[in-house]
């Protein structure tokens, strides 16, 4: 798939450009101890690269200068025993479908030699410092040689208009792997609830979780993002991580846990009883929560946008905040004066797919897209009513619900991607008796 995705940004680009794409470098956490590689998204998703400090140059209609070339380690027997093997030059061809692979110490000479063959150069500038510093210093150069015929690139492109157009359709392979980083997240958050048990802690769950997820065989930590485990009132605090603090009984739980596989990532929130059994009230929040999310999944289709995906729970929660007893106002009053917004705080999609948050515009100016097959996007409408939120009916305060599935638009309906993992009360009921 990696090459279908080269090829498509080469149809975008004009005879006469370059485009470079810089790949991840190790990042120190302290002395000589790194944080845990992650590759860059938009360079994996041109190369399928996992090794740190490569780049991919792609050239149109240049003399010299092959269509495709990847840089990289260069083969190392002490770095090699130290830290890992290398394909190196020699074997990146091969492995990664590249058929001109060079080693990263010509990467400055590379670029000089392509700048001053090209017309114009594609190039996220502000991404790796060390490669800004060599298209500057191309330019740089370049201005001082016009009287011997050279002239620095006439522009300068921004790749991630249209790379990040082309990652958010995403392509029948790209969406087996989605599926797969579904699947492992559905997995992690089913076997979770069959584990929980009241007085364990938050950060027990988050390491079940991650866990789960790393010996499904998800990527590096396990996780697409920090899990978040949220008992009672914590669910109220939206990225809550500190997952430090006791699951009591009789209270919920809110875990916003995904897996990462292949570099795709999973995006699931589920909020259960830490008992295993809902309350009355508890019950009460959590089918209006599961009746606004699925009906914004029925409204994932062709044409739509993600405004009418959020306006379809927006609806369905209104309606639930005058049941519940929190307001009086109609819904079209909520509405018009969106004070639903002390209860329902945030967005209720983001695309997902390399990223948690993925790339790709939300908007055509002033106008929300329509939806199209290929894309992906999460559906997580939630209601968070605070402990000392006194507006709200006092059997209702503490209780934080949010449920979050992903989503892939096909021609047929949405496709739901973590179906997986149960939300039905009486499914994460049985689920949570280890039923
Ligand atoms: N887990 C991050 C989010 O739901 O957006
Ligand atoms: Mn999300
Ligand atoms: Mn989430």
């Amino acid at each position: 798939m990696f090459q279908a995705h080269r090829r498509a940004f080469l149809d975008s680009m004009q005879e006469g450009d370059i485009a470079l794409f810089a790949g991840a470098c190790h990042v120190t956490r302290n002395h000589d101890v790194d944080f845990p590689f992650r590759q860059d998204s938009d360079y994996y998703y041109l190369t399928g690269h996992r090794e740190s400090d490569g780049l991919l140059m792609l050239a149109k209609g240049l003399d010299g200068i092959p269509e495709e070339t990847i840089f990289v380690l260069p083969r190392d027997p002490k770095m090699e025993t130290w830290f890992g093997v290398r394909l190196g030059s020699e074997g990146a061809p091969e492995a990664l479908g590249i058929a001109c692979a060079r080693v990263n110490t010509e990467l400055a000479a590379a670029i000089a030699d392509a700048m001053q063959k090209c017309t114009r150069i594609w190039y996220r500038l502000g991404g790796r410092a060390d490669v800004d510093a060599m298209v500057m210093k191309g330019f740089a150069h370049l201005r001082t040689q016009v009287r011997k015929g050279f002239a620095p690139p006439t522009a300068v492109l921004e790749p991630t208009h249209v790379l990040h157009e082309m990652r958010l359709f995403k392509s029948p392979a790209e969406m087996d792997v989605m599926r797969r980083a579904a699947a492992l997240s559905a997995k992690g958050h089913n076997l979770a609830m069959a584990m929980m048990q009241p007085g364990m802690m938050e950060y027990e769950v988050e390491a079940f979780y991650n866990y789960t997820f790393r010996r499904a065989g998800a990527e590096s930590m396990g996780w697409s993002y920090g899990t978040i485990v949220a008992g009672g009132d914590h669910a109220n605090i939206l990225h809550y991580v500190e997952n430090d603090k006791p699951l009591n009984d009789g209270e919920l739980v809110l875990v916003d846990a995904g897996a990462e596989f292949g570099l795709y990532a999973g995006d699931i929130t589920r909020t259960y009883p830490v008992n295993g059994k809902f309350t009355d009230a508890q019950k009460e929040v959590y089918a209006a929560v599961l009746a606004a999310e699925k009906a914004s999944i029925a409204a994932s289709v062709v044409g739509a946008t993600l405004l009418d995906v959020h306006n379809a729970s927006v609806q369905v929660l209104c309606s639930a905040l005058i049941t519940l007893g929190v307001t009086e106002d109609s819904v079209e009053k909520q509405v018009a004066s969106e004070s639903y917004k002390e209860w329902f705080l945030h967005n209720t999609s983001h695309w997902i797919g390399l990223d948690v948050h993925d790339a790709g515009k939300y908007r055509d100016g002033d106008h929300w897209r329509p939806l199209e097959p290929g894309m992906c996007f999460t559906i997580e409408p939630g209601l968070y009513f605070r402990a000392d939120d006194e507006r709200v009916p006092e059997r209702l305060r503490g209780i934080g619900v949010r449920i979050e599935d992903d989503i892939h638009v096909t021609v047929d309906g949405p496709e739901n991607l973590t179906i997986d993992a149960v939300k039905e009360i009486v499914d994460i009921e049985a689920t949570c008796a280890g039923n």
